[in-house]
């Protein structure tokens, strides 16, 4: 019995920390200029019962030495972008993953180097509907 709800625990961890979505583009270490625009494209990964999104934001941190540490915070920076997230099939494609692109802007007084680019994304997990949320991380270089 102890055995069971021991593997339950697991596997229910273990969900939990599967993200659900991912960073499409860029890619890491896409070099961008301050000031310029970004498009941030947002795949949803193909799943049976994924849950249903809700949100994003997305934002950007410059990294000083370590962008794991930054990470590691949780923190996702200045908000570039926060709203509806609907990401949509793209016909033709052959995937059957959905993707929503954001345009956003790099700020201007973004210091150089290494930055954080962070998507949050909010949900609506399994059939009782319960929030939650989780973040992705992916490096860019802002000359
Ligand atoms: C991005 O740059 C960092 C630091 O130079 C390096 O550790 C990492 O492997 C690079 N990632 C990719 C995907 O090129
Ligand atoms: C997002 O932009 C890329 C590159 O411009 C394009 O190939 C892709 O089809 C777009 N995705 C959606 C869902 O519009």
């Amino acid at each position: 019995m102890k055995f069971a709800l021991v593997f339950l625990a697991l596997a229910g961890s273990a969900l939990a920390q599967s993200p659900s979505i991912a960073i499409f583009a860029p890619s890491a270490n896409t070099t961008v200029a301050a000031g310029s625009n970004l498009v941030v494209d947002i795949e949803k990964l193909p799943g049976l019962s994924g849950p249903s999104d809700v949100s994003v934001v997305i934002g950007l941190r410059t990294c000083g030495a370590d962008c794991q540490a930054i990470a590691a915070t949780g923190s996702v920076g200045a908000p570039l972008y926060k709203g509806d997230y609907s990401p949509q099939v793209v016909p033709g494609s052959g995937s059957t993953a959905a993707f929503q692109n954001y345009t956003v802007q790099v700020p201007a007084t973004m210091p150089k180097g290494p930055a954080l680019l962070a998507v949050g994304h909010f949900f609506l997990a399994g059939a009782a509907l319960t929030p939650g949320s989780e973040t992705v991380y992916t490096t860019v270089i802002v000359q």
